[in-house]
């Protein structure tokens, strides 16, 4: 966070923590009228209907940093908060990386927003490394955690090439007590993704539920066991049946969007290349019960979701060999070892995140959304009605009287 030190530091951190500036999307969505046609209505399986209402919003400018106010008696101070920390320690999953800080990152060009808005979350691809070096990339943490929601991520590019292994991925605290769900994954030049849950012991994927892709087998078998612990933390996961989910074909489509849909009836996953991205997802009023069948699906009844999963970070990083990369480059097809394919940077020209937007939406019964559109206007939403009109003088900083 980015902030002059004031003697009311205590409440502005609060803010910055619960994301406040961005519950202005939320009180905007309430003011609207409900329109059944248009405003995306969702169904639970007992029929109760619901609205994904818009909860965050990650992109452009304001990706890596938000703006916020506090108000005070006679005075407005605007700031600077984090969305997102950079973790620099050695990588939990044994790659030959090397995450850098922040101020690293922003400086060498390793995490930048382009003058067009698009995000930029890049391996080093600049750097000739001796045999044995590690390789720089990031690897950052949402600082907001989610329990349920869904997350829509539209992307232009997701980082792919021999020795590489990226994911954006959601994980909760004390590991895997509070589950892991790994939204995009993959390595080398794969072209389906996969999807993974890592849990706690007692959580298993029903095979006989309805999507599209293919549970990933162990030992010849399919593996519908959820637990981490088990098989060198493979968790259960579910390769995507389309060529082009990740990598070179994913890419060369202009990318598109990947939706993760986690609520107290399931938790599943779908993918479109960017020429098939539904209308009500563009729109911002996303439907997921007309999108189809999901590529993967974690169904309550044969994993009960509030118990295994909760207060997760939203994670993107770029990894390189370690657990999975190293150990599947030999039969991967990638030209001699994983450790000599790190010495050359433009092996790495496509390990590279491009994000149009992150947004994610929370569940909203249709019921309660009625009884807040009417109070709005009311006192409880004047905090957010005298902010938005701060918001619009814009570009205050410090202290105002
Ligand atoms: C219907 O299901 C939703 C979640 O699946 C639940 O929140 C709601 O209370 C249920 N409604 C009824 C009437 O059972
Ligand atoms: C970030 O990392 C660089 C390189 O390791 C180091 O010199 C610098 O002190 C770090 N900055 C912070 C704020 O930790
Ligand atoms: C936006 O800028 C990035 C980085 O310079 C570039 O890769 C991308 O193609 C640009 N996107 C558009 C739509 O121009
Ligand atoms: C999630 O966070 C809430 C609120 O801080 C806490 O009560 C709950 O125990 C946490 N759950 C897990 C599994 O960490
Ligand atoms: C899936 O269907 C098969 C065949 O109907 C059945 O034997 C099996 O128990 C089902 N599995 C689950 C987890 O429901
Ligand atoms: C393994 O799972 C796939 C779907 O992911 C299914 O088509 C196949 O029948 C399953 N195989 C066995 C032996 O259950
Ligand atoms: C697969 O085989 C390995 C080695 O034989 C064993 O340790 C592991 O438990 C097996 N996995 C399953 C799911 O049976
Ligand atoms: C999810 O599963 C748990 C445990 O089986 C059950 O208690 C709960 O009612 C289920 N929730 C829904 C929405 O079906
Ligand atoms: C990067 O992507 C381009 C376009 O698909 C491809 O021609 C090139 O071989 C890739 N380079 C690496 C190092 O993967």
């Amino acid at each position: 966070m980015n902030l002059f030190w004031i003697p009311w530091a205590h409440p502005v951190v609060i803010l910055c923590l619960s994301g406040f500036s961005k519950a202005l999307l939320s009180a905007d969505a309430l003011s609207r009228r409900l329109n059944p046609e248009s405003d995306g209505i969702n169904y639970n399986p007992n029929g109760s209907e619901f609205l994904w209402l818009p909860q965050d919003t990650y992109e452009g400018q304001t990706f890596f940093e938000y703006a916020s106010i506090i108000t005070l008696r006679h005075a407005a101070l605007m700031f600077y908060c984090s969305s997102f920390n950079f973790f620099s320690a050695p990588d939990p999953t044994d790659g030959f990386v090397n995450f850098v800080n922040a101020s690293t990152a922003f400086s060498q060009g390793l995490a930048y927003v382009a003058s067009n808005g698009t995000v930029v979350m890049q391996a080093d691809d600049f750097t000739t490394l001796p045999l044995g070096t590690y390789r720089d990339s990031v690897r950052i943490t949402s600082i907001k955690t989610y329990t349920t929601g869904l997350f829509i991520l539209d992307l232009n590019k997701a980082p792919w090439g021999c020795a590489v292994w990226p994911a954006f991925w959601t994980v909760g605290p004390n590991w895997p007590a509070a589950g892991e769900i790994d939204v995009l994954e993959g390595v080398h030049d794969n072209q389906h993704n996969q999807i993974t849950w890592h849990t706690a012991n007692g959580c298993f994927l029903d095979p006989n539920a309805t999507y599209t892709g293919m549970i990933v087998q162990d030992n010849g078998t399919n593996n519908t066991d959820c637990y981490a612990e088990l098989d060198s933390n493979s968790g259960c996961a579910v390769t995507e049946w389309s060529t082009a989910s990740y990598g070179p074909y994913f890419e060369a489509q202009g990318g598109g969007v990947i939706a993760m849909k986690w609520d107290e009836n399931s938790i599943s996953v779908w993918s479109f290349y960017r020429a098939a991205i539904p209308l009500d997802i563009t729109a911002g009023t996303p439907n997921p019960s007309t999108w189809g069948p999901p590529s993967a699906t974690l169904l309550n009844a044969t994993c009960n979701i509030d118990q295994y999963f909760a207060n997760h970070s939203i994670v993107f990083d770029i990894t390189f060999c370690g657990d999975w990369a190293g150990n599947s480059y030999a039969t991967s097809g990638c030209p001699g070892t994983c450790d000599e394919r790190l010495i050359d940077p433009a092996n790495f020209v496509n390990a590279t995140w491009s994000i149009n937007s992150l947004r994610v939406f929370r569940k909203e019964p249709i019921a309660a959304f009625v009884s807040k559109a009417q109070h709005f206007g009311e006192a409880v939403y004047w905090p957010y009605l005298s902010l938005f009109i701060f918001f619009m003088f814009g570009g205050f900083f410090g202290l105002l009287t």
